[in-house]
């Protein structure tokens, strides 16, 4: 299949685009590097655009014969969100009008969508289902949630068959380590624990007084190579389904707590920590119902220490 993918210059979308590749697709990066890297772009063709220019997205939709799109391209940080919310609705959700509307022209017919665990906001129950309140906190969750929305309402009229996956907590690399998990500023977990146990550095902790059995907060980490094959899967539920929304998470939950034990046992060296506050809307628990996903996702998911031991690995090669 030729497939679009929006954002494929970034994290997640880059480890999809290299999974694709491998499974004999076509994927066509379409991504402004705002936030994504060039040298990334390596398992298919690029199409350079803003996902708010609907032009150019019908020209690469066209131009690439696509039948699929896969969208990730939006802004993803929590904090930046809360200070610049009208970014986050023009790229998220501008983005997203913009996107549906050059796929109804073009007639692409197949979308799967980015959405995540931050359209919930705290959680109401120990593990989360699809139809928990969806209540976020912050911009982006509510940048996201709409985003969830407006597909609901476009897609049929248009006649796109979708999928909304709700991931959780992505973590990991490619195990080559060809492609890796950047952002800048990194704020994600597991990046930032691994390069304090590589140099010696020192990883913040945010929260110890969390209402969870250690004090840190809980997190269901997914692994993105899993994930990037979850893309796969919907892809092939949608050509027999007009639109299913499913959580991505393992079911499990891991503390920030473990997760530094799970890093040092995979490096072999202690981790300095230096503990703070609980960051402002941080809740303190965040685990996937997916009951639902293992409906339609026929794959073993890596375990979180798994993915630290293998992270290590790759990080003592490069
Ligand atoms: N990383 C996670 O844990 C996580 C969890 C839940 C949901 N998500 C969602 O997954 C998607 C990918 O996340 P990621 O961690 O890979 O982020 P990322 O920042 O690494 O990738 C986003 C990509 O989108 C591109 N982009 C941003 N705005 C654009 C625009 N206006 N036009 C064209 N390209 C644009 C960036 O250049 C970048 O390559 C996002 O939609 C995010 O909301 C991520």
């Amino acid at each position: 299949m030729n497939i679009l993918v929006t954002g494929g210059a970034g994290y997640i979308g880059s480890h999809t685009c290299k999974l694709l590749k491998r499974l004999g697709h076509n994927p066509i990066v379409f991504d402004n590097f705002s936030n994504g890297w060039p040298q990334w772009v390596r398992f298919g063709p690029l199409a350079f655009g803003d996902i708010r220019d609907e032009e150019a997205l019908y020209q690469a939709l066209k131009g690439f014969d696509a039948e699929a799109v896969i969208h990730f391209a939006a802004k993803a940080y929590v904090e930046e969100s809360t200070r610049l919310p009208e970014m986050y609705f023009d790229h998220n959700v501008g983005g997203t009008v913009a996107l549906l509307k050059a796929m109804k022209r073009a007639g692409t017919k197949q979308l799967v969508f980015s959405s995540s665990c931050a359209t919930y906001g705290h959680a109401r129950t120990p593990t989360m289902k699809e139809d928990h309140v969806q209540a976020p906190t912050n911009p982006y969750g509510i940048s996201k949630l709409m985003c969830e929305q407006v597909i609901g309402e476009v897609a049929p009229v248009a006649g796109i068959r979708h999928a909304a996956l709700r991931y959780f907590n992505v973590i990991g690399n490619d195990p080559e380590g060809e492609i890796y998990e950047r952002h800048e500023p990194e704020t994600h977990v597991l990046p930032n624990l691994m390069k304090a146990a590589m140099t010696g550095g020192t990883f913040t902790l945010f929260g110890t007084d969390h209402p969870t059995p250690d004090g840190s907060a809980v997190r269901d980490y997914v692994y993105v190579m899993d994930l990037a094959m979850a893309h796969v899967e919907a892809l092939k539920m949608i050509e027999s389904r007009d639109r299913f929304i499913s959580n991505v998470g393992r079911g499990e939950g891991t503390s920030v707590k473990e997760l530094v034990r799970a890093v040092e046992e995979a490096v072999g060296k202690q981790v300095k920590v230096e503990e703070k506050p609980i960051r402002a809307g941080d809740p303190p628990t965040l685990v996937a119902d997916n009951s639902f996903l293992k409906t339609w996702f026929p794959h073993p998911f890596m375990e979180t220490v798994e993915v630290a031991r293998m992270m290590a690995g790759v990080f003592r090669g490069q």
